[in-house]
């Protein structure tokens, strides 16, 4: 088991205490998601979206990683070239728990974005709409969160390490938004093996091989552990 793509949502987070999106009491349970995490929405009203990624990031801040953020951390510390995680997650738990180089596909909630320039900066733990861009000084600052109808970032570099997986790994994500739900069939298609980790069934789960069933806080560690042991870790 060479190379491992692990691709991760928001049940990672979940027993941190940072909301999910899709579940009983997830995020779009409580905001209509075409109001707060799309471009039309912001146009709209832009405070709005501001309230909503400030009382995020926020949560984010007060939040810590769990012990499935620090197994994650774990295992790319042990084969930095071997494991790519990438995350539909826009927090900064891995990060926290010692991960570097995190691919956020779809943004971070402490980055800032000029909507006119494209300048991008450490976002302050409260945005404003009327915040200047400190390089154009124009008050179009967003949030660098992607959106929906906005395209993911870093899809190539996603692109090269599922063709070059051995092992695709998919943790606590429903699997209902693409491209990232596709990932589990490229991987298959370039011969990688696949496992589901999540408290119960995604949308995809009859599309990998493997699924292991619980919270991520006790299944990520238990697998990261006979895998680190497989390599004599
Ligand atoms: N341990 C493991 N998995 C969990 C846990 C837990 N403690 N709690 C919840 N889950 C799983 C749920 O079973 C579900 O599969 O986390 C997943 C949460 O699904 P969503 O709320 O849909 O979150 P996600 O899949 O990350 O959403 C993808 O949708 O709204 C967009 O951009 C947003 O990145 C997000 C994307």
């Amino acid at each position: 088991m060479q190379n491992i793509v692990i691709l991760t949502g928001a049940g990672l987070s979940a027993e941190s205490g940072l909301g999910t999106f899709r579940d009983q009491h997830g995020l779009w349970t409580k905001y209509d998601l075409n109001d707060v995490a799309t471009p039309e929405g912001f146009a709209r009203n832009p405070a709005l979206v501001h309230d909503f990624y400030n009382a995020r990031r926020a949560n984010c801040l007060g939040a810590s990683p769990n012990a499935a953020h620090a197994a994650l951390a774990r295992l790319q510390r042990a084969a930095p070239d071997r494991v790519c995680l990438v995350t539909q997650n826009v927090d900064d738990l891995l990060e926290r728990a010692g991960a570097v180089d995190v691919v956020h596909m779809h943004g971070q909630l402490n980055r800032a974005l000029c909507a006119d320039c494209g300048h991008r900066w450490d976002a302050p733990q409260v945005m404003a709409p009327s915040a200047p861009c400190p390089a154009c000084a124009r008050a179009a600052t967003r949030p660098d969160i992607v959106w929906f109808g906005e395209y993911p970032y870093h899809l190539d570099r996603i692109d090269r390490a599922l063709m070059r997986a051995d092992l695709f790994v998919a943790i606590g994500t429903s699997g209902n938004v693409y491209p990232a739900a596709g990932f589990v069939q490229q991987a298959a298609a370039a011969g990688a093996a696949t496992l589901e980790l999540n408290l119960e069934a995604s949308a995809t789960a009859a599309l990998f091989e493997d699924t292991r069933l619980g919270p991520a806080s006790q299944i990520v560690p238990a697998w990261v552990a006979e895998v680190l042991a497989h390599w004599g870790g």
